[in-house]
């Protein structure tokens, strides 16, 4: 069962459909939907009281085990709905559901712990009695790292106190494992930045076909489902572009309206990857009918990373379902820079990478620097990763003359010359 009630600038329907499909990916049949209007969701339910009986009617009529709300509640919210169903309902939000899902895609080590330290947060502020009780018979997926089986009660201890204690100390523990990864993924970013390859995030839409396309493009053997999320963990292959030059390009975690919060911090490590490319790859999915706020969607997440300004190509996908030229007319009318492509087919492929190389060319900035000779590493970065056009040796170092990256040419900045 879905239920909604804010305005939201995605259609209503719309964005019930999508957490049905979110529901589907996590094993959940949706039964009925119900809806409200509402200027301000209650502080105390989130819908109003009469709607809370209506709800309560209909999922014994239609005897649905689950709630799902299209929204994230609050603690309050969340208690006060449970306690109108006496416990007896599993009353989900669209955050908890996200989650549940990731935690089910997370792979590696890295995904992993990030989720699970998501889910702990998340679940912190909401913990009560009936909750834990819930979670120890539900066996929830972040219940995995033992919420039911706590530890051994202090003196004066209510199991509510023990249970935020150990809580606590498992986000304490996560967090130091994370950071402990994070110095790993920053030596291999290090190593690859020294291997001296460009680097393409391709960022989309959950669903719109990254995975598809990194499989086309490299070969690689990349999980594409139709589901949501079905990639968490980023993948990277290298691949050779006309001119025979070769870059790297990075899958990420796909994107989604009401992303939740928790999910863009646990996240940032994988971001990253977002925040560090060369150029973005954005991927729209032109058969879906909300292809245009999908697309915005994940221009505010670019923008909320800080990365709205990077260079970036938009590739307008699964043109192999659209047969009307003109529906693909009126797509590039709307994104004239774009590239149509079809990455089931392969469609289209030699054109995107035709532009992915033009636009890596362009977003290099002339530079003039004076390298001292104990800047051997920098040197060996302009040339690999820019484009050298002069050089000189002379007493107090190399001057080089040439074009280079955005992000060297912060690194150069104390040697520049005017
Ligand atoms: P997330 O992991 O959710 O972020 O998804 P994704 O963007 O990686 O999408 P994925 O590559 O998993 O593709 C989603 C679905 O769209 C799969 O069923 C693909 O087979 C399908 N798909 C991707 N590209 C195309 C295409 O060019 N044409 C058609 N017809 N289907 C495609």
């Amino acid at each position: 069962m879905e239920i909604t009630s804010r305005p939201s600038p995605w259609p209503l329907e719309d964005s019930l459909d999508e957490l049905e499909q979110l529901a589907r990916t996590a094993g959940i049949a949706v039964v009925g939907r119900l809806t409200q209007r509402l200027d301000h969701p209650n502080p105390a339910t989130f819908i109003g009281s009469g709607k809370v009986e209506e709800l309560v009617a209909l999922r014994a009529a239609l005897d649905a085990d689950v709630i799902l709300f299209d929204d994230e509640l609050s603690p309050r919210q969340q208690r006060e709905l449970e306690r109108a169903f006496d416990d007896e309902i599993k009353i989900i939000d669209r955050t908890a559901l996200i989650l549940d899902i990731f935690a089910r895609h997370a792979h590696t080590r890295e995904g992993a712990l990030q989720v699970e330290l998501a889910q702990y947060e998340y679940r912190l502020p909401r913990l009560t009695r009936a909750w834990t009780h819930l979670a120890r018979q539900a066996g929830g997926s972040a219940g995995r790292g033992g919420i039911g089986g706590v530890g051994l009660r202090g003196p004066g201890e209510t199991q509510l106190e023990v249970d935020r204690r150990e809580i606590n100390r498992r986000i304490a523990q996560l967090r130091r494992d994370l950071e402990e990864v994070r110095r790993h993924r920053e030596l291999h970013r290090r190593h690859r930045r020294r291997a001296g390859l460009p680097v393409v995030a391709i960022v989309g839409y959950t669903n719109a076909g990254k995975s598809t396309l990194l499989n086309a493009l490299s070969g690689a053997n990349v999980v594409a489902a139709d589901q949501l999320f079905a990639t968490l963990d980023p993948t990277t292959r290298k691949v050779e572009l006309p001119g025979g030059r070769q870059i790297l390009f990075t899958d990420t975690v796909g994107f989604i309206q009401k992303l939740p919060t928790q999910l863009v911090a646990a996240f940032r490590a994988t971001l990253e990857e977002v925040t560090e490319a060369d150029v973005l790859l954005h991927i729209v999915d032109i058969t879906h009918k909300l292809a245009l706020e999908q697309a915005a969607t994940v221009g505010e997440v670019l923008r909320s990373l800080g990365t709205a300004d990077k260079p970036t190509v938009i590739a307008l996908n699964k043109i192999d379902l659209v047969p009307d030229p003109e529906v693909v007319a009126d797509a590039l009318r709307i994104f004239p820079e774009a590239v149509t492509i079809s990455a089931l087919k392969g469609r289209g492929l030699d054109d995107l990478l035709a532009r992915v190389e033009e636009v890596l060319q362009g977003s290099m900035v002339p530079v003039r620097v004076l390298l001292p000779y104990s800047e051997a590493e920098l040197l060996h970065q302009l040339h690999e990763r820019g484009s050298v056009e002069w050089e000189k040796h002379t007493k107090e170092g190399t001057v080089v003359e040439g074009r280079v990256p955005p992000w060297l040419l912060a690194r150069l900045e104390g040697y520049r010359m005017r």
